[in-house]
C-alpha cells in the first residue's frame, strides 16, 4: 500500500486539497457531503485556532474521492491547559482522527499519532490532549483520562427548590451578546480551574445558535442567558433549547466562573415556567447543585464518564509547571513504549513548585498513562497501583499519592 503522508496548515495548499481533507473528516464520523458554507465556517475556525492538519494519502481509483481526499486524518493545535495556580500551559490538542475503513488496521492511526506527538515533543510541548469516541483507542498511545464530567436530569417541577437565597442577577441575551458574555466568563473560568482546557473557535457560534455543523446550518432553538456578578460583569452563561413540546429543557453549555453564578443560573433555569425536567450533559465534578437543592433526589445522575485524555511528552517540564498541594519527594520510573517520556526521575516539590532531576535506582514505575491520570488531580495512586498501572513498594506509592493529592477534581468545560 503506497501512502504519501502530508503535514499543512490552511495557508500552505488549495481549497480543493483543504476541502478533501474536510470531507474526509465528516466521512470518518458518519456525516453527509460537506457543505459549501460548512466548509468556509470550517476553514475560517481552523485559521482562527491554528490547526496544523495531517493527512494519508492513496492512490484513488477512477470512479474513487478523488485523490485531493486522505484516506488519513489527525489534527493538531497548540492551545493552553490550566495546571493549577493559575498556571496556563500550552499543549498540543489533537482531533479529527480518521482512517477510511478501506485503509484501516493498518497502521496509519499509529503513523499519524507518532508524527504528532514527536513534532509536539520537538516543539518543546510537555502535554498532549485529546477527547475520545471510543475508550479502547488511546491507552496505547500514553493516554490517560484525565478530567471528567457527568450527565443529569433536575426534575424542575414544583418540587424543585434551593436551600439558600440567590439574588436574581440573569438577564436573557441576543446570540451576538452571548458571545461577548461567554467569551468573558470563559477567560475568568480558564484562568481558575485546574484541568480547564482552552475553549476553540466553534464554541461560540454553536453556543449562541449561529451555526451547528451538525444541522450544516443555524440553529434557532438556541437561547441564551448570562449571570451578573455583584460587579455587573458577566459571570456565568447558559445556552439551551427547549423539548418534548416546552416540557423539558437540555442545557447545551452552562459555564459559570463561581459558585454563585452556577446556582444563579440553575434558579433561573428551574424557574422557566411549564418546564418539568432540565437535561445537561456536562455537570462538572465540583458543582454545588446537588448539595444546594432542598431535595437531592430532584437531581438525577444518567451517566458519568471521561472527558479530556491527557499524554506527558516530557515529565521534567510538565511536572515543573504543575502546581502542587503537598511537598515531598518520590523517584519513580516512567515506561512509555513510545519512548518520549521514559526515564528514571526525582520529583522533589517545596513551597508547591516541582523540581525534577534524573534519578538512579528508583523501585516505583508508573505507566506514562498513569501520569497523565496524576496529573491534574483525578484519580489517587493507589487506585492506579490497583489498577497495575503504578508498581512499587507500599511508602513509596504513598509518597506519590500524598504528592499528586488535590483537594478538588480537575474541572474542565472544553470539548474539541
Ligand atoms: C480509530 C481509528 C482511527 C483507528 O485507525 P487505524 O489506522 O485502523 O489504527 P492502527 O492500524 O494504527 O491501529 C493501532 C492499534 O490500535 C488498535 N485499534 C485501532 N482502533 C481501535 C479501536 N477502535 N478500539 C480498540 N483498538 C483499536 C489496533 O488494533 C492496533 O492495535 P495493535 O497495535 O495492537 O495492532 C479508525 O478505526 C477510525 O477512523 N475510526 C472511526 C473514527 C474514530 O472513531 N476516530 C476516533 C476519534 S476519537
Amino acid at each position: 500500500m503506497q501512502i504519501d503522508h502530508r503535514s499543512f496548515t490552511p495557508s500552505d495548499v488549495g481549497d480543493d486539497e483543504l476541502r478533501g481533507w474536510f470531507e474526509a473528516v465528516g466521512l470518518g464520523f458518519g456525516q453527509g457531503r460537506a457543505q459549501d458554507e460548512a466548509f468556509t465556517r470550517w476553514r475560517a475556525d481552523i485559521v482562527r485556532d491554528g490547526w496544523r492538519l495531517d493527512g494519508a494519502y492513496a492512490a484513488s481509483p477512477a470512479f474513487g474521492l478523488g485523490a485531493d481526499v486522505p484516506v488519513g486524518t489527525f489534527a493538531t493545535t497548540t492551545q493552553t491547559i490550566n495546571t493549577g495556580a493559575g498556571h496556563l500551559e500550552p499543549a498540543c490538542f489533537i482531533t479529527d482522527v480518521t482512517v477510511r475503513t478501506t485503509h484501516r488496521r493498518r497502521g496509519l492511526l499509529t503513523r499519524l499519532m507518532g508524527d504528532a506527538l514527536r513534532r509536539a515533543r520537538d516543539e518543546d510541548l510537555s502535554l498532549a490532549a485529546l477527547t475520545v469516541t471510543e475508550g479502547g483507542i488511546y491507552g496505547r498511545f500514553g493516554f490517560g483520562v484525565a478530567t471528567t464530567c457527568t450527565r443529569a436530569e433536575l426534575d424542575t417541577g414544583p418540587r424543585f427548590q434551593l436551600t439558600r437565597d440567590i439574588e436574581p442577577r440573569v438577564e436573557l441575551a441576543t446570540p451576538a451578546a452571548s458571545v461577548a458574555a461567554r467569551r468573558e466568563v470563559f477567560d475568568t473560568f480558564h484562568a481558575t480551574h485546574r484541568g480547564s482546557h482552552q475553549r476553540l473557535a466553534f464554541y461560540d457560534p454553536y453556543l449562541s445558535g449561529e451555526w451547528d455543523f451538525d444541522k450544516n446550518g443555524p440553529n434557532h432553538d438556541v437561547r441564551s442567558a448570562v449571570h451578573l456578578g455583584a460587579d455587573g460583569r458577566p459571570d456565568g452563561a447558559v445556552s439551551y433549547l427547549f423539548e418534548e413540546n416546552g416540557s423539558q429543557l437540555r442545557v447545551l453549555d452552562l459555564l459559570a466562573a463561581n459558585a454563585e453564578a452556577e446556582l444563579g443560573l440553575w434558579q433561573f433555569l428551574g424557574a422557566i415556567d411549564l418546564v418539568e425536567k432540565v437535561v445537561v450533559r456536562r455537570l462538572p465534578p465540583t458543582t454545588a447543585l446537588p448539595w444546594a437543592l432542598a431535595d437531592p433526589h430532584r437531581l438525577k445522575v444518567t451517566g458519568s464518564g471521561d472527558y479530556t485524555w491527557l499524554r506527558v511528552l516530557d515529565v521534567p517540564r510538565a511536572l515543573g509547571v504543575r502546581a502542587f498541594e503537598s511537598d515531598g519527594e518520590v523517584s519513580f520510573t516512567v515506561d512509555d513504549a513510545q519512548g518520549l517520556a521514559s526515564g528514571s526521575y526525582r520529583l522533589v516539590v517545596r513551597d508547591g513548585r516541582a523540581e525534577v532531576a534524573p534519578a538512579s535506582g528508583a523501585h516505583l514505575r508508573l505507566d506514562v498513562r498513569a501520569l497523565g491520570s496524576l496529573y491534574l488531580g483525578l484519580v489517587d495512586a493507589h487506585v492506579l497501583a490497583a489498577a497495575g498501572q503504578v508498581t512499587g513498594p507500599a511508602s513509596e506509592v504513598d509518597a506519590l499519592s500524598a504528592l499528586f493529592r488535590t483537594a478538588l477534581p480537575p474541572v474542565n468545560a472544553s470539548g474539541f
